[in-house]
């Protein structure tokens, strides 16, 4: 085992190698952080997931990598897994993976922080998921909604939104897509609108979790294309500071944010009428009730 002078020397190095060899992230503090948190992000292989992980290991904190499969891990955390707090797999798609990837999150301990980032956007049909669901529904709601139930309790839970999500409705009416003809834009408003809910209902039902949704704007990720026209720093900063700042403006739960500003969400997302049917709807789907309090 490596004495404690190495480690650090060895944690100074990395972060000193990050710094270059991730020249298109600016070092921008995370405001006020009184210790080391532990972080799990999912969809860290890419864009604003890994933007976030580069920036909070950057920053000293662990962080908790999720990649698809062991092949895309390979790839795309060769810099990074080495000095993370751990690395974990599957394809969240399926909800048999998604259940493994909670285990294996538990299995490294309890989060301080999860960044439930990953998300997909235009598909050109509805697919069909290993459990028979609408894919986009899949990774966008059902995941998130199956991790926040089956990973130990973390203080803090930051969903990525967007803004698309006014572009959703409150009916609840084939929210799997097995009866209207596909539309990838609408389909993706609605999983952001549930996400966006979820993330409120879990503030109201479980008053020592703050959680929060995050719409980091349009920016040049793979999802959001080359041509994207906002800036790709400031999306992914909300999410880290939310996960780790001390200032008493990131402790607040409940929130829609988008650059460390507050914004109104869309009317549904608040209302608990339309948050207790999704619940009882997402726990229809996945066979998995969420803890009420
Ligand atoms: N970019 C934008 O303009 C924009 C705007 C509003 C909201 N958002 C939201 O921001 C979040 C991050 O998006 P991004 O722009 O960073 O997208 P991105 O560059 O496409 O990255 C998405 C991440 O999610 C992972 N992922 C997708 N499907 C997965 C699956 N089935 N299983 C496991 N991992 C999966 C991807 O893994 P791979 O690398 O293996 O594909 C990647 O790590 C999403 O929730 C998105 O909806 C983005």
């Amino acid at each position: 085992m490596r004495d404690l002078t190495s480690q650090s020397q060895s944690r100074r190095q990395f972060v000193r190698g990050l710094t270059l060899a991730a020249g298109a992230w600016p070092f921008v503090s995370l405001g006020k952080t009184s210790s080391v948190r532990r972080i799990f992000i999912t969809g860290s292989t890419d864009g604003l997931g890994r933007g976030a992980a580069v920036t909070l290991m950057r920053e000293g904190h662990q962080v908790v990598l999720h990649a698809r499969s062991k092949e895309r891990a390979a790839a795309a955390f060769a810099d990074l897994a080495p000095n993370a707090a751990g690395v974990v797999i599957g394809d969240l798609a399926s909800a048999a993976q998604t259940r493994a990837i909670a285990d294996q999150v538990n299995k490294i301990g309890r989060m301080d922080a999860i960044i439930h980032n990953a998300g997909i956007f235009r598909e050109s049909n509805r697919g069909t998921t290993p459990e028979g669901h609408a894919k986009v529904l899949a990774v966008n709601t059902l995941a998130p909604y199956m991790l926040t139930a089956l990973i130990d309790r973390s203080a803090r839970l930051i969903y990525v939104g967007s803004s698309m999500h006014h572009g959703g409705d409150d009916s609840l009416r084939d929210i799997d897509w097995l009866e209207r003809r596909w539309d990838t834009s609408r389909a993706y408003s609605e999983s952001k609108l549930y996400v966006t809910a979820l993330a409120f209902a879990i503030a109201r039902r479980w008053p020592k979790v703050l959680s929060n949704v995050v719409d980091p704007g349009w920016v040049p990720t793979k999802m959001g294309g080359p041509s994207a026209p906002d800036d790709l720093e400031e999306g992914h900063l909300t999410q880290t500071w939310l996960a780790v700042s001390d200032e008493a403006a990131a402790k607040v739960s409940g929130r829609y944010w988008h650059h460390r500003q507050q914004q109104k969400p869309a009317a549904e997302a608040l209302d608990s009428d339309f948050q207790d049917r999704l619940i009882a709807k997402l726990a229809e789907l996945t066979g998995i009730v969420l803890a009420s309090g």
